[in-house]
């Protein structure tokens, strides 16, 4: 059996496989605290009862060995996962000696160097299970509200974002190939098949910042919708987010709790969502100390400080021209601005969506791409969304890793994906 479904096992004897976790004795009980990811539990050997041999195989058991024990399942409301086992057998599977990750603390170079094992901790399992739930939670968002998934190529011919950060391959007799670092365009073309879509995947950039906010390979969830402008946008982003994080908040508890999160501030996070321009936003930083030049944009410690002074999420938008990705649509009432915006998440987590209405015409979008000298070639098939049947249409792109460390309350998020790529990380 697994040991999270042991409370429907009480009053049977079962047999468990797992991993060590500690074990202590008196002399005449022994207790054993095994994990099998499904849950914790705790096994008692009352030593007079038992078979010598048992006795010995315990006594011989060190941390993470994997054993089979067998035993009563009892209730018991102090246990973990209130369920207690009263052991009647116990098998060493796997023995495990000097496992590297003591119960001591240990510096964050050595835990990622040993994060294959790491992995096993009991802070990590919880982190994991809540991605896990934020996931699904994003998936079943948009299954809900008759979104079409679509997969979009990770090998590439055009670039994305900004030609800074690619990740590049020799692609045959092709030339260069690019990791992808957003979907979005492949997206655009989607949401005029399909209507309303949605892509989910790994993105690629060569980001040169070892920052606490940016991986080389992350998650990235985004929807494109034909006939949303702007402001649907917005409201599509914050009814997301509140989604994502009521679903971890319900289903994930427990893991939120190993974790230490106040859950307080998650609470709140219910839409309306806050909305201030880029512009406004600049004149509050002002007020706060820090000043950003009109036209530049937003850097990370600003955006710490801008949402801090907010108790939720808070949306910027019509960010300036300049600052921003080509395909974003001028902003007809100011056309220095963009129709675009970030969602920056309260604590200091800062940017966790980006997003804009796309700019739908032809020419305009043209002379964008000549502008920033993007090869013209490569955008002829994405130029082509303008010339049969343009369409007013938005989308936005969530980092997974990013969210997932706010609504862990975890600093850094690296810790928010299993095997994290960062610019001096490629192992394990
Ligand atoms: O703001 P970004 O660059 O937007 C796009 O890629 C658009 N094409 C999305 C769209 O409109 N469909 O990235 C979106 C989000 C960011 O807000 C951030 O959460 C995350 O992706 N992100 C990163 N996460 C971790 N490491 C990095 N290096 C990241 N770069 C972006
Ligand atoms: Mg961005």
């Amino acid at each position: 059996m697994r040991i999270g479904d042991l409370p429907k096992a009480v009053g049977q004897s079962v047999t468990v496989r797992g991993w060590v976790m500690t074990t202590r004795s008196s002399g005449k009980i022994g207790f054993l605290v095994l994990r099998d990811g499904t849950g914790y539990l705790q096994a008692v050997l009352p030593k007079a009862e038992l078979p010598e041999s048992v006795w010995e195989s315990f006594k011989q058991l060190t941390q993470e060995a994997s054993v089979a024990v067998t035993g009563a399942a009892r209730a018991d409301a102090r246990a973990p996962g209130g369920v207690e086992l009263t052991l009647t057998g116990l098998e060493l599977l796997g023995p495990s000696l000097d496992f590297p990750i003591t119960p001591k603390e240990h510096g964050t170079t050595f835990l990622f160097e040993h994060r294959h094992l790491w992995l096993r901790s009991r802070r990590q399992v919880a982190v994991m299970r809540v991605r896990h739930e934020a996931i699904q939670a994003m998936r079943d968002f948009f299954y809900q509200r008759g979104f079409v998934l679509v997969d979009t190529p990770l090998l590439t011919g055009a670039i994305g974002e900004s030609a800074g950060n690619l990740f590049e391959t020799d692609y045959f007799d092709l030339g260069k190939a690019y990791l992808a670092q957003t979907g979005q365009l492949y997206l655009e073309a989607a949401a005029a098949a399909l209507g309303k879509v949605y892509c989910f995947g790994p993105t690629f950039r060569a980001e040169k910042s070892k920052t606490r906010r940016h991986l080389t390979e992350f998650w990235m969830v985004e929807p494109e919708v034909a006939w949303y402008d702007s402001q649907d946008n917005m409201r599509l982003q914050e009814d997301f987010v509140s989604h994502v994080v009521g679903r971890c908040l319900d289903r994930r508890k427990e893991d939120l709790k190993e974790l230490e999160r106040d859950t307080a501030p998650l609470e709140r996070v219910t839409p309306p969502f806050h909305r201030i321009s880029y512009t406004d936003a600049l004149k509050k930083l002002e007020g706060l100390g820090a000043s950003v030049e009109w036209g530049k944009d937003i850097g990370g410690d600003e955006e710490t400080m801008l949402a801090n002074s907010f108790e939720k999420p808070v949306l910027v938008y019509n960010y300036p021209k300049k600052a921003k990705a080509f395909y974003m649509k001028e902003n007809p009432a100011d056309p220095r601005t963009v129709l675009n915006n970030d969602c920056l998440a309260p604590e200091g987590y800062g940017e966790i969506i980006g997003g804009s209405q796309r700019e739908d015409d032809h020419d305009r979008l043209l002379a964008r791409i000549r502008q920033e000298r993007l090869p013209e070639d490569a955008y002829g098939w994405y130029l082509d969304l303008r010339k049969y049947g343009t369409f007013v249409h938005s989308g936005f792109g969530l980092g997974v890793e990013r969210t997932v460390a706010w609504i862990c309350g975890m600093p850094h998020v690296r810790e928010a994906i299993a095997f994290p790529r960062q610019m001096h990380r490629l192992r394990p």
